[in-house]
């Protein structure tokens, strides 16, 4: 019921099994006085972000918006040593606060950082030929979700995972007549999915130090 209790039980959570990691850390604060935003994933979401990215034997990552690279250090140490993650960034600064959290964190060489609306990013990756990818992280604008997934289908293999976060938002997802441009983004991702057979997907609502939000997740058939 609880925002105190909610921060609680994801602080005993973080202190047994998250623990603490100097990179992610640093990460964490660089951005902050950088004066991002402070709306990365929290500790556990990234852990789980890996967890999910290491049990598809990922080798190619995608992840729609960077902030400053605190998800993206979580994913890319999912990689084996020859594996690349792709993350696309809007915000030039936020793309070099990433680059230099990702040089800290040892994993710039793994990473490329795409600067541009991830729309057109991902339009010019197609035409590139780039694809193959075995998971992608879903986390920029809220209007152009649905977008998004679409194009994550389109450059995944077989066997990938999809997740996307905050698709929950307060309850938001079930106001049938809201205007909120992010609510209709994540409910036009549910009547899509609910008609798509490519992908097996499924929605957990959570509550944590981020509130009362969600992740979808989705498997690429
Ligand atoms: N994944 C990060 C948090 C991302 S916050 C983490 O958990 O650590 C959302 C990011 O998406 C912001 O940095 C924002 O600038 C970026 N963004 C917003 N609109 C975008 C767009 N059209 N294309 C690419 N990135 C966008
Ligand atoms: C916001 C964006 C996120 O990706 C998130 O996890 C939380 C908040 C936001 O734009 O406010
Ligand atoms: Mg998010």
């Amino acid at each position: 019921m609880s925002q105190t209790l909610w921060n609680a039980v994801d602080e005993y959570i973080c202190d047994r099994l998250v623990g603490p990691d100097e990179a992610l850390e640093a990460a964490l604060a660089h951005s902050e006085a950088a004066g991002l935003p402070a709306i990365a994933v929290a500790p556990n979401q990234g852990k789980l972000l890996q967890i999910l990215a290491r049990a598809v034997g990922a080798r190619r990552i995608l992840e729609i918006g960077t902030l400053g690279g605190y998800s993206t250090i979580w994913l890319a140490r999912a990689l084996p040593a020859d594996g690349r993650l792709v993350t696309l960034e809007l915000d030039p600064k936020h793309a070099e606060v990433a680059r230099e959290n990702l040089v800290r964190a040892g994993l710039h060489p793994r990473v490329d950082i795409h600067v541009g609306a991830a729309l057109d990013t991902l339009a010019r990756l197609h035409k590139q030929g780039v694809g193959g990818f075995c998971f992608t992280f879903i986390d920029a604008d809220k209007a152009n979700i649905p977008e998004y997934f679409e194009w994550a289908v389109k450059l995944s293999r077989r066997g990938a995972l999809i997740v996307v976060d905050n698709v929950v938002r307060k309850g938001g997802l079930i106001a049938e007549h809201s205007s909120d441009p992010d609510i209709q983004g994540v409910r036009r991702l549910h009547d899509a999915l609910a008609r798509d057979t490519r992908v097996t997907a499924t929605t957990l609502q959570t509550v944590g130090s981020k509130g009362h939000d969600g992740l979808t997740i989705a498997l690429v058939n």
